[in-house]
């Protein structure tokens, strides 16, 4: 069971985590093997190569193999070593890696599990952030959609999904968007206090194939000044997407007709950043335990990353 009622979404906004210069990127979304880790690893080393202080966080807690992708052994402290206090800052977890400038933070090695974070543990780790001496600081989220693994895809400054081009892949994302926007609904919902307004909306005579959009626009009629504050406070969520092996063109275009489906149904900016193309250089590299971008530079990712790192540089 999660231990997080959905009630305390409303202090989210007041605790929002990292503030200062740090920021902070997360990749979520989707079930296991997506390439989550692949794009966390591989982002960070863009970022280092490129001479920003990077932090690679591993929250994929039980799951744990983000260390791998970046070529280092089982880290000695993991994020267990802080929950249980034995460590007491998250500075003094940081191991370095082979590259300059990026250090990961392992996830807990036993079977915590994100869901098992307890409110003040998520509370913690968020608000730490911003006290890491780094530019950037990229979150591996692991697969699922419990409260904290949304409060930590929503808190971040920009969440990143991965996807593969197939049918059951497609819709865990949009699973996952979906649990997103209801967490941040009822954000929203706390932080307007405007409940009894939605449940109004809700209760409206409502024909079957109504959207969440929908539901937005009949706020907007019922109170047009909270409702436009409700529509903003929504649109505010602007996740990006990548599509991970991608083969074909159709297999490109996946990731536009993502982007119009949730423009119509949630009303919502997915903002498809890019794709990776599938390469056997991939696991020839997890095979050799080292990082992609540093064993096979001349891959044909190393030129798909380039272009999804200058697009989440330019937001
Ligand atoms: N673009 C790709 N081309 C080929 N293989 C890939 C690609 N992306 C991921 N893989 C394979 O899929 C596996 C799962 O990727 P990983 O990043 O660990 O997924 P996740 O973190 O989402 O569980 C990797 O071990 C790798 O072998
Ligand atoms: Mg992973």
């Amino acid at each position: 069971m999660d231990i997080n009622s959905g009630q305390q979404a409303s202090d989210l906004s007041a605790q929002v985590g990292p503030q200062a210069n740090v920021k902070v990127w997360a990749i979520g979304g989707g079930k296991g093997g997506v390439g989550k880790s692949l794009v966390t690893a591989n982002v960070s080393i863009c970022l280092a190569l490129m001479g920003y202080k990077v932090v690679t966080i591993d929250l994929d807690l039980g799951g744990a193999n983000l260390h791998t992708c970046l070529g280092v052994p089982i880290p000695e402290k993991t994020l267990s070593d802080y929950l249980s206090k034995k460590a007491k800052s998250l500075k003094e977890l940081l191991t370095p890696t082979p590259i300059n400038n990026l250090s990961i933070i392992s996830g807990a090695q036993d079977d915590v599990g994100i869901a098992n974070l307890k409110h003040m543990q998520k509370t913690k780790i968020l608000g730490k952030l911003s006290e890491l001496d780094a530019d950037f600081v990229l979150l591996d989220l692991g697969a699922g959609t419990t409260f904290n693994t949304l409060d930590f895809f929503i808190s971040a400054d920009q969440g990143i999904l991965t996807a593969l081009p197939e049918p059951t892949s497609i819709e865990n994302t949009y699973r996952f968007i979906k649990s997103v926007y209801h967490r941040k609904l009822k954000m929203a919902e706390d932080l307007l206090e405007i409940g009894p307004l939605i449940d109004q909306a809700m209760n409206a005579k409502m024909n079957q194939s109504a959207t969440p959009a929908d539901l937005i626009n009949r706020v907007i009629e019922i109170n047009p000044q909270m409702g436009h504050k409700l529509k903003n406070e929504i649109s505010r969520f602007q996740p990006k997407l990548i599509i991970n092996q991608v083969r074909t063109q159709a297999d490109i275009d996946i990731g536009f007709s993502m982007k119009i489906i949730c423009r119509k149904y949630f009303g919502i900016n997915l903002d498809y950043i890019g794709y990776l193309e599938y390469d056997a250089t991939v696991w020839q590299s997890v095979k050799k335990r080292r990082p992609l971008l540093m064993e096979f530079p001349n891959s044909g990712l190393v030129a798909n990353f380039d272009r999804i790192v200058h697009r989440l540089l330019n937001n």
